[in-house]
């Protein structure tokens, strides 16, 4: 039996984490989930599965939540020091760090300090804070798991090799819904578009970054850390089937990879149960009916969020903080009509101008980093600069 916290229980990763909870009974149980302002599925969520404690980001919220939880027996709290409480839980093994964005990096990094196993899906935390929070990881003895399904596949192609044999590893990408878009028809899309992935069924702000290739980008910078690699050996190949997540290439030429159907079950599984694989009820993989598997070089004229993310990573310090920043800025701000998809990695790339780099030699700067990379992006946004 393992005990696991949930941080963002109410978003994609976390309703798909219930959901093999769910179907495991014997094998996981919730000990605290957390949410942001989805009061409603939240308090479904505590009837269901009975945490001991949950977390909510506003004062307002945790009221609304002890309403609709009058008679049930969980201890509801709130802000930044609630998600640390149930990240930090003494009952729970694991953490499934589920939040989006930056906001998931201090209670996932207090769950690591408390030498909590990690399931990581957030993968701002190693965007932002790479190297401290690998340190961290180091020095607690963390064993961390990645449920991106890319990272996921690297894992499980890495198993039983040494790392001094690797050469490169090759990140998938499915390309988004604008894959085959022209300059001047990326000019006018809109947020319906955008949302309207091709192959997977995710939040929101996850969806936009895969229509701009920034997800990819976040994901090239959370591979460096998570394998200890240089960037120049974490390459990006389109492969519009999204079948294979991802492939380890070795010294020798053999390359590794791991296919399966484009579904999260599958990687937030692995990462619960590593290192046994659970019996999933998951639709087969029929290579025969795909037929064929195809992939491209990223074209980074049309999509610049990728060129970004390498450009930010090789600068280091704070710069891939302030980066992430104005990208979750200028993704609200497209979602809400205030700003056009080709103006996004415009924005970032002004804001990211701007940044005086420091060195990260505290979480401190992290999140100055962060707050200074929202405001600037937010000012030339009110500005009309991008
Ligand atoms: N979805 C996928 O298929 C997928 C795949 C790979 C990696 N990931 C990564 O997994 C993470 C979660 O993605 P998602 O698609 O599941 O996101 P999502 O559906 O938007 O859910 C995000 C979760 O975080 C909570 N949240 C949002 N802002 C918060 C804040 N300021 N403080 C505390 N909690 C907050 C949300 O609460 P409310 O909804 O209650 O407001 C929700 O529970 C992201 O880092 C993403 O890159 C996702």
């Amino acid at each position: 039996m393992k005990n696991l916290t949930i941080l963002g229980s109410t978003g994609s990763i976390g309703v798909s984490t219930l959901q093999i909870v769910a179907a495991f009974p014997e094998d996981y149980r919730v000990v605290a989930l957390t949410a942001g302002n989805n009061i409603a599925l939240l308090a479904e969520q505590v009837i269901k599965f009975r945490p001991k404690l949950v977390a909510v980001v506003s004062e307002q919220g945790a009221e609304q939540l002890a309403k609709r939880l009058k008679g049930v027996d969980v201890e509801i709290l709130c802000g930044v020091e609630g998600l640390i409480r149930c990240a930090v839980h003494a009952d729970s093994d694991m953490v499934v760090a589920a939040i989006v964005g930056a906001a998931g990096l201090v209670p996932t990094l207090a769950a690591i300090k408390a030498g909590k196993d990690i399931a990581l899906a957030n993968k701002e935390t190693l965007v932002t804070a790479g190297s401290l929070v690998m340190d961290e990881v180091a020095q607690r003895d963390v064993t961390m798991i990645p449920v991106d399904s890319e990272h996921s596949a690297i894992f499980q192609s890495l198993a039983g090799q040494r790392g001094e044999d690797v050469r490169r590893i090759i990140l998938t990408a499915s390309g988004g819904p604008f894959r085959q878009h022209s300059l001047q028809q990326l000019e006018s899309v809109t947020p319906a578009d955008a949302l309207a992935h091709p192959n997977w069924s995710m939040g929101n702000k996850i969806s936009i970054d895969s229509a701009t290739m920034m997800n990819k980008g976040l994901e090239v910078i959370e591979a460096c850390w998570l394998f200890n690699l240089p960037a120049e050996q974490v390459a990006v190949h389109i492969h519009p089937e999204s079948i294979i997540h991802s492939m380890v290439e070795y010294r020798d030429g053999a390359v590794m990879a791991q296919l399966g159907i484009p579904d999260m079950k599958t990687p937030i599984a692995y990462a619960l149960s590593w290192p046994r694989r659970l019996p999933l009820d998951q639709q087969p993989l029929d290579l025969c009916r795909a037929g064929k598997l195809t992939f491209a070089e990223p074209d980074l004229e049309r999509f610049p969020c990728l060129r970004l993310a390498y450009q930010a990573f090789a600068a280091g310090g704070t710069v891939p903080a302030v980066m992430n920043a104005a990208n979750e800025i200028a993704v609200e701000a497209f979602l809400s009509g205030k700003l056009g998809f080709l103006a996004i990695p415009r924005l970032i790339e002004q804001v990211v101008a701007r940044h005086q780099r420091e060195e990260l030699v505290a979480i401190d700067k992290v999140l100055q980093a962060d707050l200074w990379g929202r405001q600037e992006a937010r000012k030339l946004i009110r500005e009309g600069v991008a």
